[in-house]
Order: C-alpha cells, then structure tokens, then sequence
C-alpha cells in the first residue's frame, strides 16, 4: 500500500517535471467555429492539449511564453488529399522504370518534414505504394520523424487497366510480381479481399478508384471504371471494418455511382454535373478537389517527359474543374481541403487557398475547408481543426492576416503539433 502510494507520488512528480507549460500570446486569432479573428488571446498549452484559451488568461509562473503578438494565429492546417511517400522527379520513364518502393521510402521523410513545416499538422494520404504510408505514419507518432499526423489509405483500389494500374506498356513487362500486394482488384471477391487486405496491413481509410484519371495512360479521364455492383461491394465491406471511403472520381457518371454506393468523399470532381452536385448536398457528400494542381502539371509535366496525352487530358479537366467547384460551392456543398500534393512539391500545399477564394469561397471559408471541415471529414473533430480548449494543440501563425491575404496562408512561420513547436520563425 505504502509501496504503491510512494510509487504514485514519484511517478506523478516525474509527470509534472515534464510537462512544461506553453503559452501562446496571438495578437490576432481565428476563430473558425464563431468565424470571426479575435485580438490579444492567450492560449494556454499543457503536454500536447490546449487548456484554455481566452483574453483574460493569468500566465502561470514558470510557463514558457511564445510570444505571436504581432502575428495571426490559426489551427494547424488540414490535407484531405495527400500522397505524401511520392513526387515526380525530372522524367517520366525514370521514375517508372528505374525507381523502387525503397527510393521513395528514404526520401518521403523529407516530404514529411516539408508539409509540417508548410502548417500542415495533420493529413489524409489518400494511396501509397508498399505501405510506405502505414511506416510513415507510425514514425511520425512514435515522434521519430517531424511530420503531420496521417490518416493512411495504402493500396488505391482499382480494376485491371484503370486509374491505379499501369496501362500503355508493353504486357510482357511483369509490372507487380506480388499480384496480392497491389490494390489492382476486379469484380465483389477480389474487391472485397484488397479491401480487407488494406485494413489488416494498417489502412485508416479506403480509396479506390471510380473513375478514369489524368496521370494514367487509360484513353479516357472520366469513365466510370467499376460497376455499381462493385463499388456497393467496396464500400460495404469497408464499412463493416468501420473504414470510410474515398472515391476518385472525375467524371459524373461515376461519382453518382460512387455516392449511390456510400462513399464519404469524391476526390477531383472535374467534371460533375448538377445532378451529382444535388446528390451531394442531399447525402452530405465532402467535395475535395484539387484545384491548384493544373496550374502545376501544366506548366512542368511536358517537360518530364509525359506523353501528350495525359497533358491533354489535363486541358481537358483543368478548367472545367475550377468552374463546377465553383458550382458546387455555390450549391452549398461541403468542401474539404484537399491538394492531390505529390503531384506538386510537397510543401506547397498552401498554394491551393487563393484558388479556393477566386472559385468562391470566402477567406473565412477556405480556411475552415482546411481545419473544421477537414476535421469534420475525417472523423478527427473532436480533437482537433479549431483553438479549442481540450483539443491537440495543433497550431500555427502567419505574419499577415489571411482573411485580408490569403497568400499569407503560402508561408507559414510558426508550427506547433501536438504542442510542440516544428518552426518558430517568428520569435528570436
Ligand atoms: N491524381 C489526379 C489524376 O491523375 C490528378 C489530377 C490533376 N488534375 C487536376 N486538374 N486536378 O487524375
């Protein structure tokens, strides 16, 4: 009894040794929940949780100011559509040929690294190869490596000749020696044995792909590619595991079939109609669209070497994707932040916000697309995506306000995760 009392009393005091308490002055701070920017707030940080925040907040003696006076404090940024294990390298064929699971894994650190410091606290990766995802994840949270914290997907489903296959090469070329370590999967068995697959080898979410894609060699970019059968089959079992889903889909057709079946998300939405947009807003469907990312492939995509066709699959899709955003906002369509980032250098994931606020979204709006939508979409919102008491604190500032320069959002100087500090550009 004494034994376990004396041991209760070290371990206590061991606790609080460690836990040094942090507290943020914000000469500004967005609210997302009450959307408005409050001044002069102290935010007060013990371990990795916000334990109050307010004007009126006494500093306790012996907690570590971080003085952000001067700047704009927000909640720490959210991407819902990320492939943080990859980016294109200078040429196409290289990069399919000549590179293995094992060049992306020593460097996808190092995009980790970037999106943190980017104010990106927390990501959606939406499709890895080898699981390289899963590993990133679990070093991040064992506080090995700096990076967001992310919800991974693993192996994007796809059928045979679709969006996540490799089509256009010679057939000889045995592409995946290991047919049961891909996410290439046709009709309800198979569908359902990748889907549990995912799962056992550690996936929190599902993507599969509804439809055609840009950066594949498939001739169309908007064909639905599974049958409704196998998508209710796809999102059916996921479900059972407790697993949302995420649909690629540009097309109409197949992000209906995608919604019919029950997924959470559709991802691009280049080219929905109204009907889908109708759908969408009915069933509460999340819209994540990359809408920077044309900008990206079609300035260096020629220049590395990718055939003609996927460029002009992206004139095709880059416009009209901005335009039926702009749609879907207007209809009122919940909007989460998503980049598609690893099609662009990951770090630049802020770059997405100005074309959020030119395709109708107010500042305010694109701001919480990436923190309380973003949360709210993957199932996170009680813990974090707004500066609330008894939530992580995930935080980060920008030197201007972004509700008057969005850009701002395109450098961020200040990143707290978890509560701890990342980068501090801001104090001396
Ligand atoms: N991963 C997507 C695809 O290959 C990228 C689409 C990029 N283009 C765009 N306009 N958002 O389909």
């Amino acid at each position: 009894m004494l034994y376990a009392a004396i041991l209760l009393l070290v371990l206590t005091g061991k606790m609080h040794a460690q836990s040094k308490l942090k507290v943020i002055k914000a000469g500004k701070l967005v609210d997302v929940i009450h959307e408005v920017v409050l001044t002069n707030q102290i935010i007060l940080i013990d371990n990795d949780k916000i334990v109050d925040i307010g004007a009126n907040i006494p500093i306790p003696k012996g907690a570590e100011v971080i003085d952000l006076s001067k700047a704009t404090v927000l909640p720490g940024l959210m991407d819902c559509h990320a492939h943080v294990t990859f980016q294109p390298g200078d040429n196409y064929y290289e990069d399919i040929f000549r590179k293995t699971a094992i060049d992306y894994a020593v460097i996808a650190h190092i995009y980790a690294k970037r999106t943190l410091e980017a104010g990106f606290t927390m990501i959606r990766d939406v499709g890895a190869d080898a699981l390289l995802d899963v590993s990133l994840r679990n070093a991040i949270n064992e506080g090995l490596i700096p990076g967001p914290r992310m919800l991974v997907s693993t192996f994007v489903l796809s059928p045979t000749g679709g969006h996540g296959d490799l089509s256009g090469f010679n057939p000889s070329i045995d592409w995946k020696g290991n047919k049961d370590y891909t996410g290439i999967a046709d009709g309800a068995d198979e569908i359902r044995k990748r889907v549990r697959n995912n799962i056992k080898w550690g996936a929190d979410w599902i993507k599969f792909a509804a439809t055609a894609g840009v950066l594949s060699e498939e001739e169309s970019v908007g064909a639905p590619q599974y049958s409704l059968e196998e998508m209710k089959v796809l999102v059916e079992e996921a479900n059972r595991w407790g697993k949302k889903v995420a649909a690629h889909a540009h097309g109409a057709e197949g992000a209906k079939l995608a919604i019919q079946a029950g997924v959470a998300s559709i991802e691009h939405g280049s080219l929905i109609d109204e009907e889908t947009i109708r759908m969408m807003k009915e069933k509460g469907i999340w819209l994540v669209s990359d809408i920077y990312n044309d900008d990206y492939i079609l300035s260096e995509f020629a220049k590395k070497g990718y055939p003609e066709k996927i460029i002009e699959k992206e004139r095709l899709v880059g416009r009209l994707q901005r335009e039926n955003f702009q749609k879907a906002v207007k209809a009122g369509v919940k909007i989460a932040y998503g980049t598609d980032s690893g099609v662009y250098p990951h770090g630049w994931n802020g770059k997405q916000f100005f074309y959020m606020v030119k395709y109708g979204l107010t500042p305010m709006q694109a701001i919480q697309s990436a923190t309380i939508n973003a949360a709210d979409l993957m199932d996170w919102k009680d813990k974090t995506g707004s500066l609330t008491k008894g939530k992580l604190a995930d935080i980060i500032a920008v030197e201007t306000n972004p509700l008057n320069d969005i850009k701002a959002l395109e450098s961020v100087k200040f990143v707290m995760k978890e509560g701890v500090v990342y980068k501090n550009e801001l104090t001396p």
